[in-house]
């Protein structure tokens, strides 16, 4: 029974993290190592959904049956999740995208200069943002909130400010919880409404957060 709960919905959901490219061989990154992402499109995919992963470059696989479009940069990311968002029901933004990429990629290594060294980065894109603000074929948009401080005001804040329908904050700053590790602990905001998801491995929160969020869906 519980895999038609999503059935005939399309799911497309951004996990990991993305590679800003400095040179040919260094680029930023960040400690994202997929997990919570993976665990959603299998949760999607356990529940009967038709599921797109945009992924960031990860050493974990997605289960069979995953459509995995794979990206390096936040630009590439933006680009795959605009394609898929139209066609999507919901979309879930797990990825911990750069806010900054270089303003000019070197086309050779940089070679070692002085004792100081500046790079000038530029904005990238804001992913989720783009797709909340589509007027046609706009998808139930979740996004996810990474915060090491006054979580719930900040989260509440991207929430608003990047008009979505639901944020998943996590405390990143836990031991043991967050980036990388096997477990987490959610706090899902609505508009009106908030939900305390305690400490639990990211299989099963990922299957309560789809649960959570197929019951907005009904309404
Ligand atoms: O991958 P794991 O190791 O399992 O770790 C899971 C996680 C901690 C990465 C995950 O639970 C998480 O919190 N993901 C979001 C991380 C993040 O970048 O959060 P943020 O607060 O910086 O961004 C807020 C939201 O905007 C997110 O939905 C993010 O995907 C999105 N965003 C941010 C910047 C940008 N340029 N474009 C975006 O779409």
């Amino acid at each position: 029974e519980q895999a038609t709960v999503l059935a005939d919905v399309t799911v497309t959901i951004t996990a990991g993290p993305t590679r800003e490219q400095l040179d040919p061989v260094r680029f930023i990154s960040n400690h994202s190592s997929g997990k919570m992402g993976y665990a959603l499109a299998n949760a999607a995919l356990m529940l009967g959904a038709k599921v797109n992963l945009i992924s960031g470059p990860v050493s974990i696989s997605a289960p069979q049956g995953v459509n995995v479009i794979n990206v390096e940069s936040a630009l590439q990311m933006r680009d795959a999740a605009l394609e898929y968002a139209p066609t999507s029901d919901i979309f879930i933004g797990c990825a911990a995208v750069a806010d900054y990429r270089a303003a000019q990629v070197s086309e050779q290594k940089i070679k070692k200069q002085g004792d100081d060294m500046a790079i000038t980065m530029v904005k990238n894109p804001d992913i989720i943002a783009e797709v909340a603000a589509l007027t046609k074929n706009r998808p139930y948009t979740v996004g996810f909130a990474a915060e090491t401080q006054n979580v719930e005001q900040y989260a509440k804040n991207k929430l608003k400010n990047k008009n979505l329908d639901m944020i998943c904050a996590n405390d990143v700053s836990r031991e043991g919880l967050g980036f990388n590790a096997d477990h987490n602990a959610l706090t899902l905001f609505w508009q009106d409404a908030s939900l305390e998801l305690p400490v639990a491995d990211k299989q099963a929160l990922a299957m309560s957060v789809l649960m959570e969020i197929t019951k907005q869906l009904d309404h």
